[in-house]
């Protein structure tokens, strides 16, 4: 266990994130790393241990290793909280209900209703609603408030606020996928923007949301997400204003409705042009950099022979970090050409021509992290 916050923990051992709080997650090895977080609350009398988001069956073992290190074993936790119902979030729920058949099990009633298909015990459920504005005064004595999120991305996700460290766990909402580690910087927003894009409904769920981030008093200093990078000081308010501006979900699949079979006509004739300069081994070694590592959907979906049936998050984004990719293979005469033939292939289309082709006559500098997602 790591007592004192520093800048590169090793993620895997338990990593102090605040008083009495910790970080007890999957480490940073995978495309979609998982964040548990273990909250000790102790009062003169009585001492309140807290589980929240416990994650999926494949981390148990570090979630038992990490909650062991700090408090002696996960009999010792006596609550549990989820933001939602996802195997991400409560999968290994039902070991930890054998291990302590006791703890609470504190969440949305939309929530429980899947989660109890466990075979959960009801009289431990305690449902978040049923607080009196949304706040519950635990056995220590110690507050914690409850913020519903609807359809940030399940209907009944909810935050949790710990008003006395003012840490917020706000689920899947502010993840990110590709976090380089624990903390976050502003380069986490190409991550996490990606990850919003695929996973939230609407740009008006993330707008309710953020509002009732910007309700919270005292105002959170750290927002602890269920997925990627913890987000401190001014970066909070830079990545709320930056949701409240962003398209996902249905806003991308409805505006851009007549123009996605034009555009999946589109990425097909640059991925042919790619093939007459790179070969078409290549050009597959490139796309299967896409399908990252299986714990986050492709952004292509291909057929056999190669051809893209289908992108996921925003289209025009997605293409275009492709694009880059296939840039950093080719010689200034092979891009000239290129650059030439997409803009040629997407002015036939009346599709916008994308920045990256237009920054061309400056001469691009691409940066390796973003090409990389
Ligand atoms: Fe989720
Ligand atoms: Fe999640």
């Amino acid at each position: 266990m790591q007592t004192k916050k520093a800048e590169n923990p090793d993620l895997s051992k338990a990593v102090s994130i605040g008083n009495g709080t910790w970080w007890v997650g999957s480490g940073g090895k995978s495309f979609l790393s998982r964040n548990s977080y273990f909250r000790e609350f102790k009062g003169s009398e009585k001492v309140v241990n807290l589980l929240i988001d416990p994650g999926p069956p494949l981390d148990f073992d570090q979630l038992n290793q990490k909650v062991t290190s700090i408090v002696g074993g996960l009999g010792k936790v006596n609550m549990i909280f989820a933001n939602h119902q996802d195997p991400d979030v409560v999968g290994c729920l039902p070991y930890l209900a054998k291990i302590n058949p006791n703890a609470y099990f504190l969440a949305s009633e939309d929530t429980w209703r899947l989660v109890r298909l466990f075979g959960l015990n009801s009289k431990y459920f305690r449902a978040v609603e049923r607080f009196k504005d949304g706040r519950a005064v635990l056995p220590s004595g110690h507050q914690i408030h409850f913020i519903a999120t609807p359809f940030c991305h399940f209907r009944g996700a909810v935050m949790l606020y710990d008003p006395d460290t003012r840490i917020l766990f706000s689920g899947d909402l502010l993840g990110g996928i590709a976090s380089p580690g624990l903390f976050a910087g502003i380069d986490n927003w190409i991550g996490i923007k990606a990850f919003h894009q695929l996973y939230m409904p609407s740009n008006a769920a993330l707008r309710l949301a953020v509002q009732k981030i910007r309700q919270l008093d005292p105002a959170p200093v750290m927002i602890a997400p269920q997925h990627g990078g913890i987000l401190e000081g001014e970066l909070i308010e830079t990545f709320l204003e930056r949701l409240e501006n962003l398209q996902v979900g249905l806003d991308i699949i409805t505006s851009l409705h007549d123009q996605l079979p034009l555009l999946l006509d589109a990425v097909n004739e640059i991925l042919d042009a790619g093939r007459q300069l790179l070969g078409e081994d290549r050009v597959a070694e490139i796309m299967r950099a896409f399908e990252v590592d299986g714990t986050y959907p492709a952004f292509f979906t291909l057929t056999r022979s190669g051809r893209v049936q289908e992108i996921r998050g925003e289209p025009f984004e997605t293409i275009e970090t492709m694009v880059k990719i296939l840039y950093r293979s080719l010689d200034e005469r092979q891009k000239n050409l290129l650059t030439a033939r997409i803009l040629k292939i997407l002015l036939d289309r009346n599709l916008p021509p994308f920045d990256l082709l237009l920054q061309q006559e400056a001469g691009p500098e691409f940066e390796l992290s973003e090409a990389e997602f």
